[in-house]
C-alpha cells in the first residue's frame, strides 16, 4: 500500500500521549506473547493470548477486521515475510517467527513487530540469528536518524547504509512493503521507505508519528502473496525477519511509543537520547 497521496496528520502532545498509552499496552502484550513462544505452541494460541492481553488492558485490536483480516496479530514464519495469519501451525525449534501486533486506545493506534527464533539459542541457525539482529539494529539506526533527520527519506538512508555496511553475506531490504505514518488510523501518510531513494519524502516535523518496519531477507527481494490473500512469502523461500516500532516526533525530540523506555537503551550507543512527551 502507498499512503503518499494522503495528507499527513500532525498530532498534538495530548494525542501523542494517548498513542503512548496504546504503545505501552502493545509493548507489554507483545512481550508476554513472545514469552509464550516455544516449540509445540501454535500460532493461533499466540493470537488468542495476545487478544486476551489487549482486552484485559482495555485496548482493542487494529488488525482484527482490517480489510477482513481474521486475527489480532500477524505471525510470519521462516520464508513468510509479513501478514502471516495465525492458525494450527505448530512452531518448531529454529523457526524464525515474526509477531506483528497493534492496539487502539481511545481511537489512537500503535503498531510494532519483533522477530524471535523458536527454542533455545542453540536451536538457531547462526545465519538466521544474524538476519534478525541486523534487521533489529537497522530499525534502531532508522529511529536514531529521526532525531536529526530533515526528510523522511533520511530514515531509509540510515537503514540502507547500515545494512549495506555489514561484513559477510549481504542481506536484502524488501521494497514491496514499507513503513508508514500512524495516528487516528494504523496506516497513514507518509510512506517510510527502508532503503535509499532519490525521493526524499516530506520534511520530518514535530507532530509526526511513524511506524518504521524494515523487512530483511537472506535471498532475493521478490515476494509472492499466498492464496489466503494475506501471507507474503519470499519467492525463493529464503528466510526473512521483521522488526517494527511506532515513533513520535515532538518539539523536544523523539520518543519510541512502543518501547517501555522510549528506546533509551538501544539508542544510547547511537548517541541519541529519547525525550519523554512531557
Ligand atoms: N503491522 C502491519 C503492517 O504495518 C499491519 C498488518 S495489517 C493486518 O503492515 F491486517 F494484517 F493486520
Ligand atoms: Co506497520
Amino acid at each position: 500500500m502507498a499512503f503518499g497521496q494522503q495528507r499527513i496528520e500532525y498530532k498534538t502532545i495530548d494525542q501523542m500521549r494517548i498513542m503512548h498509552r496504546s504503545g505501552l499496552i502493545l509493548d507489554d502484550a507483545l512481550n508476554q506473547t513472545i514469552a509464550a513462544v516455544s516449540p509445540g505452541v501454535t500460532t493461533a494460541e499466540l493470537d488468542a493470548l495476545f487478544a486476551s492481553l489487549l482486552k484485559k488492558a482495555g485496548a482493542t485490536s487494529n488488525f482484527l477486521g482490517y480489510y477482513d483480516y481474521p486475527a489480532s496479530i500477524c505471525t510470519s514464519v521462516n520464508e513468510e515475510v509479513v501478514h502471516g495469519i495465525p492458525g494450527p501451525r505448530v512452531l518448531e525449534r529454529g523457526d524464525v517467527l515474526s509477531i506483528d501486533g497493534g492496539a487502539i486506545v481511545e481511537g489512537w493506534h500503535s503498531d510494532s513487530a519483533r522477530t524471535v527464533i523458536v527454542g533455545a539459542p542453540s536451536d538457531a541457525d547462526p545465519a538466521d540469528r544474524r538476519l534478525s539482529d541486523i534487521t533489529e539494529e537497522s530499525m534502531w539506526r532508522g529511529i536514531a536518524a529521526m532525531a536529526s533527520a530533515k526528510y523522511v527519506g533520511d530514515i531509509g538512508d540510515a537503514i540502507d547504509d547500515y545494512v549495506s555496511a555489514q561484513p559477510g553475506k549481504s542481506l536484502g531490504i524488501l521494497e514491496d512493503y514499507v513503513g508508514h505514518g500512524i495516528g487516528s488510523a494504523m496506516h497513514m501518510a507518509p510512506d517510510v521507505l527502508n532503503y535509499r531513494s532519490k525521493h526524499r519524502g516530506p520534511k520530518l516535523k514535530p507532530g509526526m508519528c511513524l511506524a518504521l518496519e524494515p523487512m530483511l531477507v537472506r535471498g532475493g527481494l521478490a515476494t509472492i502473496t499466498l492464496a489466503d490473500d494475506w501471507t507474503v512469502v519470499t519467492a525463493d523461500k529464503a528466510r526473512a525477519a521483521h522488526w517494527e516500532h511506532s515513533v513520535a516526533v515532538h518539539a523536544k525530540g523523539i520518543w519510541v511509543l512502543t518501547a517501555a523506555d522510549g528506546g533509551a537503551e538501544q539508542l544510547a550507543p547511537l548517541g541519541v537520547t529519547p525525550v519523554p512527551l512531557g
